[in-house]
């Protein structure tokens, strides 16, 4: 059965602990699998399209794939027009004759859902407007690093909880055994059928998931801090709105100060200073957000990997 990696509860715990081991392996043996045949070995080539903006996505994919051994193609989103000059089913059966795996960073998660059913490889989300499972796995594998076990330990992530971040941290953090905090002004908390999903998840790991809505409980003693853009890809028309309205949920020196004294802050980027995080919070001694972008390819190599092994069936 071809496996893909949509959204975060795409792996199971175990499957998730199991790629975050792989992915702490591969960084630590970057080019390993140009010395043995790796699961890109050939090359394979893997197509990577984007129809929104990107940079650490992109630069992280192409490199990640390079040291598995593969090649990575990019194929111009514009230029293919999917959904529009083609539709995604043609797309998808298209290039699943000519790649072993597709990554997709796109709008709509129904369209990417498409792209598995049609596409007879492996599909990977680059980030979609709901989920960017990518980023979580390189984030999980940055919290492993600076605190150890994850399970058990207290996520805030403060902010636009509606958005892909948001429900990512719900789902990825819940089934790594964390509890989750989400704080967001009224209007941009999380939809209730993902905070019911991730608690299905947090009562099998233990963890749990939680709305709190003011920004200063949410991060009393959390372990880990997490804030995103207030403005993601796609609601740049939102900009002046939202930045009224998220005004007091800025990570800022004295907000981090009511986290655990050695609590990490991260940030998926790009980022802003002075709207959703202060210059001084981002570019100081708690902020790992410069690992979180490295680890990135260590994350994604682990995700191809996996998605390359042979399964029955
Ligand atoms: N929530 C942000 C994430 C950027 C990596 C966006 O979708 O723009």
């Amino acid at each position: 059965m071809t496996r893909h990696f949509l959204r975060d509860d795409d792996l199971s715990p175990a499957e998730q602990a199991r790629v975050l081991e792989l992915a702490a392996d591969l960084k630590a043996a970057p080019y390993d699998a140009l010395h043995h045949p790796g699961p890109l070995a050939g090359p394979r080539t893997v197509a990577m399209i984007f129809d929104k903006p990107t940079l650490r996505t992109q630069a992280s994919f192409a490199a990640g794939i390079a040291e598995l051994g593969g090649h990575p193609m990019l194929v111009d989103g514009t230029l293919a027009g999917i959904g529009v000059r083609e539709s995604v089913e043609d797309v998808a059966r298209v290039l699943g004759r000519q790649a072993s795996v597709i990554v997709w960073r796109t709008f709509a998660q129904d369209h990417l859902e498409t792209m598995a059913a049609h596409a007879g490889v492996p599909v990977v989300n680059a980030l979609t407007d709901d989920f960017h499972p990518c980023q979580l796995l390189a984030d999980l594998l940055t919290v492993r690093e600076h605190k150890g076990e994850l399970a058990g330990l207290t996520v805030a992530f403060v902010g636009d909880g509606a958005c892909n971040m948001g429900n990512s941290w719900l789902l990825a953090g819940a089934t790594a055994g964390m509890h989750v905090r989400v704080s967001s002004p009224e209007g941009y908390a999380p939809g209730p059928d993902m905070v019911e999903a991730a608690a299905v998840i947090a009562a099998k790991t233990r963890g749990s998931v939680a709305l709190e809505p003011d920004p200063v409980a949410a991060v009393t003693g959390a372990d880990v801090l997490v804030t995103d853009t207030w403005v993601s890809m796609g609601k740049e028309a939102e900009a002046g709105a939202r930045g009224e309205v998220f005004a007091a949920y800025r990570l800022g020196v004295e907000l981090v100060a009511g986290a655990k004294p050695d609590a990490i802050v991260m940030h998926c980027l790009p980022a802003y200073r002075g709207k959703e995080i202060d210059a001084a919070v981002i570019d100081g001694p708690q902020s790992v957000v410069w690992d979180e972008a490295e680890n990135r390819r260590h994350a994604q190599k682990a995700v191809l990997t996996w998605l390359m092994e042979p399964r029955d069936e």
